[in-house]
């Protein structure tokens, strides 16, 4: 037998081995590693072709394109086998993972408001039946709003009252709501019945004070607003919010944007103002039976004067309320500091 019909009859075999073993191949990865030993880079055939140099000039294109022809048909073999393996694992696959989409889901936990939305939403409805709706206003404030505009000139001690993050040296974050005052002042029209809401900033931080927490601070201005008027809406929102039956008590304080100015206390909601509960001191109101709950006033001239609000054609009072102190109160929590962490163990209590 000559060279080059030596090699013919071994790629002839070597074709019809790889054909025979590919349509025997079990799995799309066993048919892979058939096609590599078959026609891979130091595969059979490659063995073939390295022994084409013992052929002569005239023989070699003629084998060349014997071997094109075997590699193209292997090829296709692979091609068209691989397709049928294919679909069978993928049908196996299916088949195996059939989904029951009439088995139950997942249950997901029902979250519920926080403590201190709800005390918003709740001062909110109450207020709104008196005719005050909502307002906000910007988290940083120009010193101008949050202290020059309420009549807390640069160096007057009352802003030691406050320990404020300053921004630079006109930007504060504001450390009260009362700001918000000022901006509705400015931008509408008396007579206003406004409640302005929000976080609040203090560098300050122990199991009564946050750096962040909230404030809710109620303005009404109108043709004539006196004391009175201050104390029978407190009076009429302090037993709304905490219970029927609840005293109030104006006492006489300072504030620069009110004059004159009172702290505003309740009968203690926990003891009811008897000073103990089953016979032994009140923690919350420290025996007292009052507790205090904000600050309030009638509107300083000055602020008026600030925000081109005609006095006393126009007058008015103000009150602030802190709003974890509000649910300090309602709910007795002994601890301010589990509002913003947000232990879910803590949260439930407060779901409806
Ligand atoms: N802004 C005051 C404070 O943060 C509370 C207050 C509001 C007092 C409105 C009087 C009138 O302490």
């Amino acid at each position: 037998m000559s060279q080059s019909e030596n090699l013919q009859t071994k790629l002839s075999e070597l074709k019809a081995q790889a054909l025979l073993k590919m349509s025997e191949a079990a799995s799309s990865p066993a048919l892979y590693n058939i096609k590599v030993e078959f026609l891979g880079k130091n595969g059979l055939l490659t063995e073939i072709m390295k022994e084409m140099g013992k052929l002569s000039k005239e023989e070699k294109p003629l084998f060349g394109k014997l071997v094109n022809e075997v590699k193209t048909a292997l090829e296709s073999k692979y091609d068209e086998t691989e397709l049928v393996l294919k679909k069978s694992e993928l049908d196996l696959k299916m088949a195996a993972e059939e989904l029951d989409l009439t088995l139950p889901g997942y249950p997901s936990g029902r979250g519920s408001e926080h403590p201190v939305g709800k005390v918003i939403h709740n001062i909110a409805q109450i207020m709104g039946r008196l005719g005050y709706s909502l307002r906000q206003g910007p988290l940083i404030e120009k010193d101008y709003y949050n202290f020059e505009a309420l009549n807390i000139p640069a160096d007057h001690p009352a802003r030691d009252m406050q320990d404020t993050f300053f921004i630079d040296k006109t930007h504060v974050l504001r450390t009260h709501t009362s700001p918000i005052q000022i901006h509705s002042l400015e931008s509408e029209t008396p007579p206003l019945k406004i409640i302005g809401v929000g976080s609040v900033f203090r560098c300050d931080s122990d199991i009564s004070h946050l750096p962040q927490f909230h404030q809710i601070e109620g303005m009404y201005v109108d043709r004539k607003v006196s004391m009175s008027d201050l104390k029978g809406t407190i009076g009429f929102f302090v037993r709304e919010f905490f219970g029927p039956g609840l005293k109030t008590r104006f006492r006489p304080s300072f504030f620069p944007f009110t004059e004159p100015s009172a702290e505003i206390d309740c009968t203690c909601p926990i003891c009811k103002g008897k000073g103990q509960s089953n016979n032994i001191g009140c923690s919350l109101c420290k025996s007292s039976g009052w507790i205090e709950i904000g600050g309030c006033g009638l509107i300083n001239p000055k602020v008026f004067a600030h925000a081109n609000v005609e006095y006393p054609k126009w007058q008015g009072f103000a009150f602030g309320f802190g709003i974890e102190r509000m649910a300090i109160i309602k709910y007795g929590i002994e601890d301010i500091r589990l509002f913003p962490e947000n232990d879910v163990r803590f949260l439930r209590q407060f779901e409806s």
